[in-house]
């Protein structure tokens, strides 16, 4: 747990001090939000601290991912089997006290396998009646691996409760508590008989996070970590109140318009109209959804970073996970086997 060192006093006592609520809105007025900021790096540290204990390296993805949750959006994930994805995400969800749940994706998962569905219940007299069974979105942290293994149907059914933070079922609205944050899995290999996102749809992920091979000294961390006696632990460090005052505060961070402007020129540059070099290599370019995605992210990474302030490093720090899925390479630029990273570090360039 995070300590103020002046008075020793831990970050949390004024929340802890409070009557428990179930509000979310009363759940954030309880907490300091001036005591979060001062204190975020503190808290971010602490939390990486912890992830190191099960996780080792993979602090790129751990970053991008808390950013995606304090912007309360959702994220795409990549990368090979066996890297520690859904291992990394649940020890997220363990740090910060969240309800986790996963679904994996096959082609025979129906939508209401993931919204849940009406169950006909028979009470002591025999009377019959419906009762809502909640799915999986039902949950904060929601990992959805091999999304595109699942039907359109069953995609859209998720991407749906994504948009609109809740389930509808005949007359009735069930709202998802918040946060609620999903995080699709997608593997870069085996994509016979898979149903790809389409495009439309990928734009609604804040993020697309790649996640990488360990170096040969992590991953020796790593054998000798989990080859042993004791499986090791964390313990947690924020609550679900905290979680979504940092959202709160996020938003709040101030981005001077000269960063502005240069979020703006990269989302620009992104797309084939430009005069720019990297135009030459697109078909199709980010959206405005995108602007609006890097300054929530660069602000969410300044936040994390401990600063009141966003500067351009945190605008280029975000650029290749905002950028690389929102933006089509065109068939020269495949056939030359770029990369969409490859083109956004020529938009950085550009910009
Ligand atoms: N960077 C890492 N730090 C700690 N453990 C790791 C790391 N990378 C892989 N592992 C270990 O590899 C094993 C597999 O991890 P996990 O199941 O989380 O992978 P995954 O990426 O979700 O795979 P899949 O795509 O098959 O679901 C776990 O036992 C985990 O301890
Ligand atoms: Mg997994």
């Amino acid at each position: 747990m995070p300590t103020d060192s002046s008075s020793g006093r831990s970050l949390w006592d004024s929340v802890d001090a409070g009557a428990p609520t179930s509000r979310a809105e009363r759940d954030v007025e309880s907490v300091d939000l001036k005591k979060v900021y001062t204190q975020m790096k503190t808290t971010y540290g602490d939390i990486k601290k912890e992830v190191s204990r099960v996780i080792v390296g993979q602090e790129d993805v751990l970053e991008q991912l808390m950013v995606a949750i304090f912007t309360d959006s959702h994220a795409l994930l990549e990368g090979f089997p066996g890297l520690g994805k859904t291992m990394l995400v649940r020890t997220i969800a363990s740090i910060m006290d969240l309800k986790f749940r996963r679904i994996q994706c096959t082609p025979d998962l129906m939508p209401s396998d993931v919204t849940g569905t009406y169950i006909v219940e028979e009470d002591a007299a025999g009377r019959k009646r419906f009762r809502f069974e909640e799915g999986p979105v039902f949950t904060n942290i929601l990992l959805a691996d091999e999304i595109n293994r699942a039907t359109p149907k069953s995609q859209s059914a998720l991407l749906e409760a994504m948009q609109e933070r809740q389930v509808t079922m005949g007359n009735t609205t069930h709202k998802l508590e918040r946060p609620f944050f999903v995080l699709a899995t997608q593997n870069p290999i085996e994509m016979e008989g898979t149903y790809p996102l389409p495009e439309a749809q990928v734009d609604r992920f804040l993020l697309k996070i790649m996640v990488g091979y360990p170096n040969i000294k992590e991953e020796d961390r790593i054998v000798e970590l989990y080859s042993g006696e004791f499986t090791p632990t964390v313990s947690k460090i924020l609550r679900r109140e905290h979680v979504l005052a940092i959202q709160d505060l996020s938003k709040k961070m101030p981005i001077s318009s000269d960063v502005r402007d240069y979020a703006l020129r990269i989302v620009a540059a992104s797309r084939p109209a430009g005069k720019n070099a990297a135009s030459q290599f697109l078909d199709y370019g980010a959206s405005p959804r995108a602007s609006i995605g890097l300054v929530l992210a660069a602000k969410a990474r300044a936040l994390l970073n401990g600063r009141n302030y966003v500067g351009k490093e945190d605008v280029k720090a975000m650029a290749h996970p905002v950028l690389r899925h929102r933006i089509i390479l065109n068939f020269e630029s495949e056939r030359k086997g770029m990369s969409p990273d490859d083109v956004v570090n020529q938009i950085l360039k550009d910009a």
